[in-house]
């Protein structure tokens, strides 16, 4: 199977199980809900779910076990989204080739629709059957990702740096926390839902981190020499808004060689599982060369 057909294939399959883990549109709530799923559903490229999955398999786990965890992480970065985008961080009007949701919904139901993620995410992942110890371990990583430490940390430095010259060491550790954080979350989450052993989940985390690395690197790459038809969000909008990136602080060039170097040191981390991993491998190249 080629890597494009992987990835298809698992969103097919995490498009329709987040159908199943959304709540039912006729409840109390339906405004609520019709902008949770207008941010969920029926866009993305479903990364996150996808490395879960594919630890899961690597490891020898069950795909019922690990598709409650993959949908779980899918909430929380939708829900990342929603809130990037509003007007009082990137204030950004498109996302997943749409108007953002607070550009459809209005603010506070976008805020809202957010926070309601957030919760859905921790309610979905309790569905998994999975062993219980498994179930536990998921979901401190997954709040330890998405928490103070993690993602939201990440988004404080990051606009914290904006309008800055900010040294080496912070950009690494802004993008390890933004976006890194949910990525590794993915991939170990995965590994539990399998009882993957230690050696097993050291050697995804190296994986899922430098992966992470290059997945924002590439991400600031794209602002500056993508579209908004090819990305389904707006470009120019880190210059725009003084952010610090690998790009705005290094250069195009010197990004990319990055980002290449991460995704080479994500390709060697995965030796321990062989010809298993050759998906792994094959998506990480895919991601440092994706257009979107
Ligand atoms: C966008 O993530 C935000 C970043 C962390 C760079 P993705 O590029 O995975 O966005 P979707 O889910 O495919 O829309
Ligand atoms: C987003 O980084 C990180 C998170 C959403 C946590 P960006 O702000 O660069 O993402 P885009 O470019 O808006 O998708
Ligand atoms: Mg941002
Ligand atoms: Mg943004
Ligand atoms: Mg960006």
């Amino acid at each position: 199977m080629s890597i494009e057909e992987m990835l298809r294939c698992n969103s097919q399959k995490v498009e329709k199980a987040l159908e199943d883990f959304l709540p039912m549109r006729s409840c109390r709530q339906a405004d609520l809900i019709e902008a949770m799923r207008y941010s969920l559903l029926g866009g993305g490229k479903r990364i996150r779910p996808a490395l879960a999955l594919e630890f899961c398999r690597v490891c020898g786990g069950r795909e019922e076990d690990v598709m409650p965890f993959a949908c779980a992480v899918e909430m929380v970065h939708s829900y990342s989204l929603i809130h990037d985008d509003l007007p009082c961080m990137d204030d950004d009007d498109m996302r997943r080739g749409k108007p953002s949701t607070h550009k459809k919904y209005g603010e506070a139901l976008a805020l809202l629709a957010g926070d309601a993620l957030l919760s859905l995410a921790f309610e979905t992942l309790l569905k998994s059957p999975a062993q219980p110890q498994r179930v536990l371990a998921a979901a401190k990583e997954l709040a330890d990702a998405s928490g103070y430490l993690g993602m939201v940390g990440g988004q404080v430095i990051d606009l914290d740096s904006e309008g800055k010259r900010i040294d080496y060491d912070t950009l690494k550790a802004m993008d390890e926390a933004k976006t890194g954080a949910m990525i590794l979350a993915a991939a170990r989450m995965g590994c539990y839902a399998a009882g993957a052993d230690e050696k097993a989940v050291q050697a995804a985390a190296a994986y899922a981190v430098n992966v992470g690395m290059a997945f924002q690197v590439t991400d600031d790459i794209l602002d500056v020499t993508s579209d908004a038809a090819t990305l389904g969000k707006s470009t120019g909008k880190d210059s725009r808004d003084n952010k610090s990136t690998y790009v705005t602080l290094y250069g195009l060039e010197k990004a990319k060689e990055m980002a290449d170097a991460f995704t080479r040191q994500a390709v060697d981390a995965l030796g321990c599982f062989g010809e298993k991993a050759d998906t792994l491998k094959e998506l990480a190249f895919y991601l440092a060369g994706r257009k979107n």
